[in-house]
């Protein structure tokens, strides 16, 4: 069938995707074809385009999406027609040391399809209008109408949960989420910090609160954030153009952080987290740095002051346990999902939406919308 996508071709070049007609073919065993409705913009789609973080190309973008399931391949067995899911930019394969021990978000045995754009069998089912394969960037390929996808990376939720949210569920939420309760094990009362107030950073703070972290200290490069952070419940926040937050931390503390979120992928930000915290405290790596990033930090203070460094990759999540869980909490607790949504758009706008991530100009997520 004829589906229309945006195609990373040239990363790093400064060319934007390309939005162009393709050709999907039907799916396999143990895959379905899901009609879009919604697909958040993330950092990490950015970076791609950016050639931050290397992928196979060209492959259609885009790994935040919900829709419906159209039609399923044999052997399908968790999802039929009409369901209404999350997809998922990891897929367990199940079999590997990480997935028996339930980290499947590390999957060893998928990994090699995720970063090559190819579905579990290590085919492709999209061709342009040459006949030139083009790869699924992260399985579920969310910037185009419709998508063939692995059964397994694809939850079905309530039909009573927004589509428009639902996508959400599939990046944004559950790193944010996990982080704070699965890596970084927030109790009560600790003292955090998160940089970076995009759909991650709210996310992860909006977590934070649920799970009743106290204070809550929001830093952003942009004032433009503060009254979104706010919002979402962040107790201070701190413009880190205007004043160097790790003396500002320390004067509403009285002291360092218990756990401060590095939520930009920014080399800077990740010092500054650093050293927001102090004994015994961690800091959780959340944003993707590019891929030639390094740091400098001085290593005898880690075990006199008992300190650690996290990384964080979809939040530690197992996707079929945590997503529905999410989805749940999600329809009864305050998210403020109708918050993190600022703005909906077409396929088409999608190159000045990344222009906007770029400069920073973007609240919250942005969603992409289809007809
Ligand atoms: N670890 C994971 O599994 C995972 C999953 C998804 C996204 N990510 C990463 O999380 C990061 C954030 O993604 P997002 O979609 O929220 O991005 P975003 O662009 O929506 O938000 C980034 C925020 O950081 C702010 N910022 C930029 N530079 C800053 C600085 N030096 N100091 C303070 N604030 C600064 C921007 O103003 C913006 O508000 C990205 O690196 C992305 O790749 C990681
Ligand atoms: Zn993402
Ligand atoms: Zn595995």
């Amino acid at each position: 069938m004829k589906i229309k996508g945006a195609v990373l071709r040239e990363p790093g070049k400064g060319k934007g995707y390309s939005i162009e007609e393709l050709e999907l073919a039907p799916p396999k065993k143990n895959e379905a074809l899901v009609r879009y409705a919604y697909a958040g913009f993330c950092h990490s789609d950015l970076s791609n385009l950016q050639g931050k973080i290397m992928m196979q190309t060209p492959f259609v973008a885009g790994h935040e999406v919900a829709g419906i399931v159209e039609e399923v391949g044999p052997g399908c067995t968790k999802i039929k027609k009409g369901d209404h899911v999350v997809g998922t930019w990891m897929i367990p394969c199940g079999q590997c040391r990480q997935c028996a021990r339930g980290r499947g978000n590390l999957c060893e045995g998928s990994f090699e399809y995720f970063v090559s754009g190819m579905l579990l069998d290590g085919t492709s089912r999209i061709k342009d209008k040459n006949g030139e394969m083009v790869r699924h960037g992260n399985f579920v390929s969310g910037f185009s109408n419709y998508s063939v996808v692995p059964e397994n990376g694809l939850i079905p939720i309530s039909k009573e949960f927004p589509l428009e949210y639902a996508c959400m569920m599939g990046c944004c939420i559950p790193t944010g989420w996990g982080s704070v309760v699965n890596t970084a094990k927030i109790q009560p009362g600790d003292a955090v910090v998160i940089y970076g107030m995009g759909g991650i950073g709210l996310c992860t703070l909006r977590a934070a609160v649920m799970n009743n972290a106290n204070p809550i200290i929001a830093v952003d490069i942009e004032a433009s954030k503060e009254s979104l952070a706010k919002e979402f419940g962040a107790t201070h926040f701190i413009c880190n153009k205007e004043v160097d937050p790790v003396e500002k931390i320390q004067e509403i503390l009285g002291g360092t952080a218990d756990v401060a979120f590095e939520a930009i992928g920014d080399p800077g930000a990740f010092l500054q987290a650093y050293w927001s915290i102090g004994n015994a405290g961690k800091v959780i790596v959340i944003g993707i740095q590019p891929h030639d990033a390094t740091t400098n930090i001085p290593l005898q203070v880690m075990p006199f002051q008992q300190r650690s460094i996290m990384g964080n990759l979809y939040g530690s999540i197992s996707t079929h346990v945590d997503i529905p869980r999410l989805v749940n909490l999600a329809m009864t607790k305050d998210f403020k999902l109708d918050k993190l949504v600022t703005n909906k758009f077409k396929l088409e706008d999608i190159n000045d939406v990344a222009e906007a991530m770029d400069k920073r100009q973007i609240q919250g997520r942005w969603v992409l919308a289809f007809d």
